[in-house]
């Protein structure tokens, strides 16, 4: 398995987006997905975990808030910005975890330190996954264990290839290519041989699948934008054309709306695999 490419160059959020991103994405599908892979894991007391491309850190503070009795919890991403919002609210609920700047694909910590490794949604953004998949399995202790989850292919998120086509109609083709960035082609197989060729073993792939809402196709925008790195070119779209993309997203998403606003499925990928025992 050595094709597997990331043609993500740039998905990087910043300015008041990570507040955003808290508010509008990790409730609807970041948070359930934390409190299911965390379930699927269960880390033992007092064991060591690393989260990595944490983001605003919804699985670190999962961990840290369900498994008491000592878990010491890492939190690493490759954005300042991100770190510093995950901070603030671990801070604000009391939760003592180690927020720490890095790349997944050169993680800073030494050979088989962690008990348990977290990464919710990161794979996908790496310029070099597999790398950053040895460098999982070289951080962990023998014996230790991998949870990850990958978002499944556009194909089974048609609302967002409509946002998508959208954009790019409206916007451009950089916008529309950046609301596809986070969902990669990785099928089961693909995923599954990328953590095998990286050394893990024991494997259990879960497919999970929760609806998503938003209250409007217009809100489904707003809320998408504000969270992602598309949030500054929305606030400067001219208002004819802004009210066009509103119109024409409306339109789109038709098959997609209820009385309670737009509704579709969500599906990711979850991986739980364990480092080999005997490991040297
Ligand atoms: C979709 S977010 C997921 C965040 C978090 N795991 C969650 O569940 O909310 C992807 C995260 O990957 C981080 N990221 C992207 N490339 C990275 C890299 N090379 N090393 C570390 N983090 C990275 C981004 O900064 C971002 O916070």
């Amino acid at each position: 398995m050595e094709d597997v490419q990331s043609d993500v160059e740039s998905w990087k959020i910043s300015g008041n987006s990570p507040a955003a991103y808290e508010k509008y994405l990790v409730p609807g599908f970041f948070k359930p997905w934390a409190e299911k892979l965390t379930a699927l894991v269960s880390p033992a007391p007092g064991s060591e975990v690393l989260d990595v491309a944490c983001g605003t850190g919804i699985v670190a503070r999962t961990v840290s808030s369900t498994v008491k009795n000592g878990v010491r919890v890492t939190g690493l991403d490759n954005n300042p910005e991100m770190l510093k919002h995950a901070s603030k609210l671990s801070k604000n609920s009391g939760l003592e975890i180690n927020w720490q700047q890095g790349e997944a694909y050169q993680l800073p910590f030494e050979d088989h330190r962690f008990d348990y490794l977290f990464c919710q949604q990161g794979m996908q953004f790496f310029p070099e996954p597999q790398q950053a998949l040895k460098e999982m399995h070289r951080v962990l202790k023998p014996g230790g264990r991998l949870a990850l989850n990958i978002i499944r292919s556009i194909d089974y998120h048609p609302a967002f290839e409509i946002l998508a086509n959208e954009l790019e109609k409206h916007v451009g083709e950089t916008a529309g290519n950046m609301m596809r960035a986070p969902f990669p082609e990785w099928d089961q197989k693909t995923i599954r041989s990328m953590v095998e060729d990286a050394g893990f073993e024991n494997l259990l792939l879960h497919i999970e699948i929760i609806s998503m809402r938003f209250p409007s196709p217009e809100e489904f925008l707003r809320r998408e934008a504000a969270s992602s790195p598309l949030a500054g070119e929305m606030e400067s779209l001219e208002t004819d054309i802004r009210n066009q993309l509103i119109n024409d997203l409306n339109r789109s998403l038709e098959s997609y709306q209820d009385d309670n606003g737009v509704v579709f499925p969500m599906e990711t990928v979850m991986i739980v695999a364990d480092k080999k025992n005997n490991y040297r």
